[in-house]
C-alpha cells in the first residue's frame, strides 16, 4: 500500500543549522500522526517542507506516491495538502467567513474565460463557497462568527477558523502546527473532539502539539524529534516506553 505521506532522508539546513536531518517516515491514509520534541527540534520547519514552503537540502516526500519536489504549496493543496500556522495567519481586516473563503478559492474552476465569459457560473461558485463556508466555520464551533468580523473573534475561535479555512479546500491530508497552543483546558478538549471529527471523515491529520494528553490520547503514531533528527518512530504505547524518548524529553 503506498503510505499518503512519505518523508525519505530528509534534510534542511539553514547556513550551519541542520533543522532537519535524515529524517524518514510514512503516513498512512487516515492516520492521525504527531511529530513531537523540544522547541527548535525542527517540527515546524518538516512541515513547512511536507507542504513545499521549503525546498529540501536533500531527500524526498512523496504524497499519494507523486514527488512533491518543485511543486508549490498551492499546488499540493490542490492535491489535498492543506495546514494551518503555528503563528496564526488571519487576515484581520477581513469578516470571518471571508478568511475561511480564501482556503476554498484555491480550489474554485473559475479562470480567466469564466470570469469573462460566464459570470454566472462564477457567481454560482461563490454562493457555494460561501455556502461550505459557512457550513465548516459550523462544523469547526465558530458558527456564531458567520457574520462577524474576523477582529471580533476569540484568540481560541480564530485558532479554529485557522482550521476551517484549511478545510475549505476539502483536503485529504490536514496539518495542524500547535493547534492547541495558547487554549485553555475547555478549549483543547473541543480541539481534540474536533480533531477527531476530522480523523472520523477520513482525513488524515498530521499533528504538531506540546500538549501530551491531547497527543497520546489522539494519535495512531508519532515521531519524537530532537535536534532535527528522529529519536523516535511509534505508538503512543511505543513512544511512552522508549527509554531514549523518556530520559530526553518525557523524563525531563
Ligand atoms: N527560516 C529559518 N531560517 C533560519 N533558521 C531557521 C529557520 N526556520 C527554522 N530555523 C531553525 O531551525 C531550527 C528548528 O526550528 P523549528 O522548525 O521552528 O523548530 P520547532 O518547530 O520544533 O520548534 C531552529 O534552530 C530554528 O532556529
Ligand atoms: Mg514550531
Amino acid at each position: 500500500m503506498t503510505a499518503l505521506v512519505e518523508v525519505k532522508g530528509l534534510d534542511k539546513a539553514f547556513g550551519g543549522v541542520h533543522a532537519v536531518e535524515g529524517v524518514s517516515f510514512a503516513v498512512e491514509a487516515g492516520q492521525v500522526y504527531s511529530v513531537i520534541g523540544p522547541n527548535g527540534a525542527g517540527k515546524t520547519t518538516l512541515f513547512n517542507l511536507i507542504t513545499g514552503l521549503y525546498i529540501p537540502t536533500k531527500g524526498e516526500i512523496r504524497l499519494n506516491g507523486e514527488s512533491t519536489a518543485r511543486l508549490e504549496p498551492n499546488q499540493l493543496a490542490e492535491r489535498g495538502m492543506c495546514r494551518t500556522f503555528q503563528q496564526m495567519q488571519i487576515c484581520m481586516n477581513m469578516t470571518a467567513i471571508e478568511n475561511v473563503m480564501l482556503g476554498r478559492h484555491l480550489q474554485l474552476k473559475s479562470n480567466l474565460f469564466t470570469t469573462l465569459f460566464r459570470l454566472p457560473s462564477l457567481r454560482r461558485d461563490e454562493e457555494s463557497a460561501h455556502r461550505r463556508a459557512a457550513e465548516l466555520m459550523e462544523y469547526v464551533g465558530c458558527g456564531q462568527y458567520v457574520g462577524a468580523e474576523a477582529s471580533a473573534m476569540s484568540y481560541g475561535a480564530l485558532k479554529r477558523l485557522e482550521i476551517a479555512r484549511a478545510l475549505a479546500a476539502e483536503p485529504k491530508v490536514i496539518l495542524l502546527d500547535e493547534p492547541a497552543a495558547g487554549l485553555n483546558a475547555t478549549e483543547t478538549a473541543a480541539l481534540e473532539d474536533l480533531i477527531r471529527k476530522i480523523a472520523d471523515q477520513g482525513i488524515t491529520v498530521m499533528l504538531v502539539e506540546h500538549d501530551m494528553k491531547l497527543v497520546m490520547g489522539i494519535s495512531d503514531r508519532l515521531l519524537v524529534l530532537d535536534h532535527g533528527r528522529v529519536l523516535a518512530e511509534g505508538t503512543p504505547e511505543e513512544i511512552r516506553q522508549n527509554p531514549d524518548v523518556i530520559a530526553a524529553y518525557l523524563g525531563g
